[in-house]
């Protein structure tokens, strides 16, 4: 079994120091889990004035007191944390989910499908979509909008994800139509955390859900309250990719009849 626990909170833009304390605190909270997802830019809000206003907030990996902070927070609390990172390489900015392990370990996803503005502030993520270990299972990271385009979703399945971490700055519900469907049709678990407040005018809508292998949402935070969402998962449930007695999710496909994918 495994405990998720789903942090939702109102990061404030540009204030590095409130949100990384912010954070901690929540943290405790969610102490007994193994694994924590937090939302997308967590360390930084969302809705940057432009490139220069995020590019003066980033940071690299290694060198940020917010990654130091869910480092050790993960070796001491024994648990794995995925966080939102506004991440910088040399001049390049990336909307980065992290993933800290218990004994030390940081891995990374990038952002591949930018939505709207992050277009001229981000570059696109080149790491691809990797799948790593957590607790004996397999778990892949996608961010917020990357969730419209089911291509994602189905090539983690193919490498073995049971589970998927969303972080997220969703600003509408539409999510909860395509994400329980990808949970569907993938027979996986997935762990959508938004974030809620407001940046500069934009609203951000909570609501912060959790899906199992049938489509089910397993738990749901409020539109604009701060909490830990807790869900307990058996994620050997995912191994099981049998829609009906004669059908498998992924060895039904018939990827000669999908060339007109590529
Ligand atoms: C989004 O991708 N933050 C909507």
């Amino acid at each position: 079994m495994l405990q998720v626990a789903q942090i939702q909170f109102a990061p404030r833009l540009g204030d590095l120091d409130y949100n990384l304390k912010r954070v901690a605190e929540l943290l405790k909270q969610a102490a007994a889990a193994d694994l924590v997802v937090i939302p997308e830019l967590a360390n930084s809000g969302y809705n940057f004035t432009g490139r220069s206003h995020a590019l003066e907030l980033a940071s690299g990996v290694g060198k940020s007191d917010f990654t130091e902070m869910l480092r050790e927070t993960s070796r001491r609390q024994n648990q794995y944390i995925v966080s939102g990172f506004l991440e910088s390489e040399d001049e390049e900015l990336f909307n980065t989910s992290l993933l800290f392990s218990p004994g030390g370990s940081i891995e990374k996803y990038r952002k591949i499908h930018l939505f709207l503005n992050e277009k001229d502030i981000f570059s696109k993520g080149n790491l691809g979509l990797p799948v790593f270990e957590v607790n004996g299972f397999k778990m892949g990271m996608l961010i917020c909008f990357d969730y419209l385009f089911p291509e994602v979703w189905r090539i983690m399945a193919l490498k073995g994800a049971d589970l998927i971490a969303h972080p997220s700055n969703l600003v509408t519900y539409k999510a909860f139509k395509v994400v329980p469907a990808q949970a569907t049709i993938n027979r996986i678990f997935i762990f959508t955390t938004n974030r809620t407040g407001a940046d500069r005018g934009l609203s951000f809508s909570g609501r912060s859900f959790a899906v199992d292998p049938e489509g089910e949402i397993i738990g749901e935070a409020s539109v604009s309250d701060e909490e830990v969402l807790l869900t307990t998962i058996d994620p050997v449930l995912a191994r099981n990719k049998m829609l009906t007695e004669r059908n498998h999710v992924l060895n039904d496909r018939f990827p000669e009849d999908y060339r007109e994918l590529l």
